[in-house]
């Protein structure tokens, strides 16, 4: 059977960082009933669209979804379980903040079929937690990982870098407090100045670039001695706890998106449609996702797998890609290409987005 992901997004937060441009609202009154019942709504019109399907993942993200009660994630969960079906297998993902860890939150969410955690922790240090506006403490922070540890096995943190004036010896500070707590995976992500946010406004200036590809080649060494290895740009994994949900996204899957700002990838009838929220459905070219397959795959360690993008789109790697560009890039050492596989170096990785543009053109 085909296999699908499940992304539902929670657009609230209790508060709203000032580098982040993630789609979300401060709300104080919020009827969690009536967008629950919304959400409920949604996934029996995707049953009635779509069809069956092998549930792989569910992910609930935001926003801030750890401010969903319990009691209404066993009901979407139970929802889903009711028009698919939802075995073991399945790996139910819950972004959560620090900010919202009452003593039971965890445990409640454990019992509701959550079975895997990502803290957004971002950083230990208590000034660079100040400064990204956060409302959790370093304490905290510790408090939250070792509930979360706790109650489940499988289970992630966020941690922000490349911060203005970031030192290597700060950031291996960091490292070395995260690796320490003997989480299986990690999310780094480098500070990045959005359009439109307070940092923006503010005119902050993220590290210099030569300085921020110097955190990120430590970094995958760094964590490479505590048996977590880079899988995606910005994610680290022991060995079973990659996430299976994201790969969907890198690899070219089926999932839908629920609520205002989600989106999906569904292959209906044979073609390819962009989904977004409310049923709504854009068919996509073979050359538009074409460009998202090597988008999203040139993003994993392992790269993009020829076999399977043509399985998915259709068309033949080779003969796609600009092969006066790709034979440039091998030769400075940027890209390594063999016969089932094209992937970034590990100096690939510091360009991706220029590597991606000049395949694709
Ligand atoms: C949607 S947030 C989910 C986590 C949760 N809302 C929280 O902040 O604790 C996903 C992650 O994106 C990262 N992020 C958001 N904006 C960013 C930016 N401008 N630069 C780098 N990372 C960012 C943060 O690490 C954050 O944890
Ligand atoms: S980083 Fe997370 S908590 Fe902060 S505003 Fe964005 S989504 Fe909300």
């Amino acid at each position: 059977m085909q296999e699908l992901g499940i992304y539902l997004h929670w657009p609230f937060c209790k508060s709203k960082c000032p580098y982040c441009d993630f789609f979300s609202r401060v709300d104080k009154k919020i009827d969690q009933d009536d967008i629950i019942s919304n959400y409920l709504r949604q996934l029996s019109e995707y049953r009635s669209l779509i069809g069956t399907y092998h549930i792989k993942s569910v992910f609930f993200g935001g926003g801030t979804p750890s401010l969903i009660k319990p009691e209404n994630i066993a009901k979407i969960l139970g929802k889903i379980d009711e028009l698919w079906g939802l075995d073991a297998s399945a790996e139910i993902s819950l972004e959560a903040n620090p900010n919202t860890n009452t003593p039971d939150l965890f445990a409640g969410l454990r019992s509701a079929g959550i079975n895997r955690l990502s803290l957004g922790v971002q950083s230990f240090n208590d000034d660079e937690l100040k400064f990204l506006g956060r409302t959790h403490n370093s304490t905290q922070a510790l408090k939250a990982i070792e509930d979360m540890q706790k109650n489940f096995t499988n289970c992630s943190i966020d941690l922000m870098y490349a911060l203005p004036n970031q030192t290597v010896h700060s950031w291996q500070k960091q490292l070395q407090q995260a690796c320490r707590l003997g989480l299986k995976h990690i999310s780094l992500y480098q500070l990045t100045i959005e359009d439109g946010t307070v940092f923006a406004h503010k005119k902050i200036q993220p590290l210099e670039e030569n300085k921020a590809s110097e955190l990120y080649l430590l970094t995958e060494d760094f964590l490479q001695q505590f048996g977590l290895h880079k899988y995606e740009v910005s994610n680290y994994a022991a060995s079973g706890f990659q996430s299976r949900h994201n790969l969907i996204y890198w690899q070219g899957g089926e999932y839908i998106g629920i609520g205002q700002s989600a989106h999906g990838r569904l292959k209906l009838n044979n073609k390819w449609f962009a989904q977004t929220d409310n049923l709504q459905l854009d068919a996509l070219t073979l050359k538009e996702r074409a460009e998202e397959l090597i988008i999203m795959g040139l993003r994993l360690t392992e790269g993009i797998n020829k076999t399977q993008f043509k399985a998915i789109c259709g068309l033949d790697f080779d003969n796609f890609i600009n092969q006066d560009f790709l034979a440039s890039a091998v030769a400075q050492g940027l890209l390594c290409n063999n016969t089932s596989h094209l992937l970034a170096t590990r100096n690939g990785f510091l360009l991706l987005d220029k590597l991606i543009e000049g395949l694709c053109c």
